[in-house]
């Protein structure tokens, strides 16, 4: 379990600068976006729905969003990444984690509205996702992608990761990346206090 105060989601909300100084928010996903969410994957080209979702989806199955909704469950998070347009906040990229605990590690999937590719928000999204596994306690992150995904593996090549055949399915690769760093060092503000407060709260359970 983690120790996130996730009655209060709304404190775990960072800002982001896409390459052009855009800002972007990052924050968990709340009952609210249901409906938001559902259109941002529906709005996605099939080409980078099948990319995130590994197979052809026009939707998100009802069952997959409500755990897209349930943050914290299992351990598993989603992020939405959302940008003022027209002065509405819109959803332009999402993020999905899982933490596993016995490998300390975490296993992540990520999406940009084709809009907004190619402008260093997925970039960007990646470097929160890995502050958010460091503050876990994650060692290490990983995913996997169509081999035929040269997006993807460029960013996680230009992000340090080392990539590997996915156990069972050859039509994937894994990328993976080790992230010891100590709380301390977390290079995100607001998951730096998440990681401290969190050590601070284990060491005075061991006492
Ligand atoms: C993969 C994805 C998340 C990347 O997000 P993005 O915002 O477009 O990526 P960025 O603009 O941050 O680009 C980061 C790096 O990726 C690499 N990259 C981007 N577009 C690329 C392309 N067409 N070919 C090869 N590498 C590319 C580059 O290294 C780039 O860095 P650079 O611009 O400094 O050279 C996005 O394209 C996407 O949502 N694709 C569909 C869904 C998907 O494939 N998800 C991944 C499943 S795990």
């Amino acid at each position: 379990m983690t120790a996130l105060h996730l009655d209060d989601l709304k404190q775990y909300s960072d800002v982001l600068r896409a390459r052009d100084g855009r800002e972007i928010r990052v924050r968990f996903v709340e009952p609210r976006d249901r409906e938001e969410l559902q259109n941002y994957i529906r709005s996605l080209s099939a080409g980078s729905r099948y990319s995130r979702f590994l197979g052809a989806l026009s939707e998100l199955p009802k069952s997959e969003l409500e755990r897209f909704l349930h943050v914290g469950e299992a351990d598993r998070f989603t992020v939405v990444a959302t940008m003022l347009v027209d002065g509405f906040e819109t959803i332009v990229g999402e993020a999905r984690y899982a933490f596993h605990a016995d490998t300390s590690s975490v296993e992540f999937g990520l999406s940009i509205d084709d809009r907004w590719q190619g402008l260093g928000i997925g970039k960007a999204l990646l470097n929160n996702l890995e502050c958010r596994a460091a503050s876990l306690g994650a060692e290490r992150m990983f995913g996997d992608t169509l081999r035929s995904n040269a997006t993807m593996i460029g960013l996680a090549r230009k992000s340090g990761y080392a990539f590997t055949a996915s156990p069972g399915d050859w039509k994937l690769v894994r990328f993976a990346k080790e992230i010891h760093v100590e709380p301390q060092d977390i290079p995100c503000a607001s998951w730096r206090l998440a990681a401290v407060s969190r050590s601070a709260a284990m060491s005075s359970l061991a006492v």
